[in-house]
């Protein structure tokens, strides 16, 4: 697998930090130029480096951390998203009538077309996930949700990977509405720092 951030702002650089701790490689781009991101990145770790837009998405995992409105721009930028697994850690409080009446994430996956988008890392600040997701023998969950269950399962081992404890919530409209925002409020579980004792 291979994998790309993008969006290096605080929950870019946030995720970086998540897999540099994992000596994982993985590229992080946003609009502006591979040299811009290149310190800041190499300021995280060497498994953590930058690359222009066009070359990131050459990854087959690709986290979107961008601000919500340009998720469209991004999706823009491949002709197709065949064989792509696209995670959604955006989120917005956009009125339904915006979103087609969607959640969010379905909304997205709408702009990538042929991808396989998996809702996560999303409900936490940058800060909480910036750090080392172990504590005392607990991992910080992760919550997971999409409406591909087989895309979801790669993601949660990348979750693993990186420390984290994923917890799958299913559909997007089902289980996953826990961390959507909808008509102006938060799902129950956004914001909620939760551990999960190693087994
Ligand atoms: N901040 C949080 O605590 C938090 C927590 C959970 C989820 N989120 C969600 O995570 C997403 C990112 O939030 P953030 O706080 O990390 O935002 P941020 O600090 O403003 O960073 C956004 C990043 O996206 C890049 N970007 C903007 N438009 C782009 C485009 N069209 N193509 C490529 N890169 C683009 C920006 O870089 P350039 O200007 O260089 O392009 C910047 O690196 C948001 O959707 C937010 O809802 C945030």
């Amino acid at each position: 697998m291979s994998y790309a951030i993008i969006g290096f702002g605080k929950v870019g650089q946030a995720l970086a930090h998540a897999f540099a701790r994992k000596n994982m490689e993985v590229a992080v781009a946003s609009r502006r130029p591979a040299e811009a991101l290149a310190p800041q990145a190499r300021a995280i770790g060497p498994t953590v480096v930058a690359k222009s837009l066009r070359d990131a998405l050459a990854a087959d995992t690709i986290i979107l951390a961008v601000p919500f409105e340009e998720h469209r721009e991004v999706a823009k930028a491949l002709p197709n998203w065949n064989g792509k697994t696209v995670i959604d850690t955006m989120n917005t409080l956009a009125p339904p009538e915006a979103l087609d009446g969607l959640p969010s994430s379905a909304f997205v996956a709408k702009a990538f077309s042929g991808a396989r988008l998996v809702k996560g890392f999303n409900h936490l600040i940058a800060a909480k996930l910036a750090v080392d997701p172990i504590v005392e023998g607990g991992h910080r969950v992760v919550f997971l949700s999409g409406d591909d269950e087989d895309a979801t399962v790669p993601v949660a081992d990348l979750a693993k990977q990186l420390g984290f404890a994923p917890v799958k919530l299913g559909k997007l409209n089902e289980g996953g509405a826990l961390v959507q925002g909808r008509g102006g409020t938060w799902g129950r579980l956004v914001f909620q720092d939760l551990f999960k004792k190693a087994q």
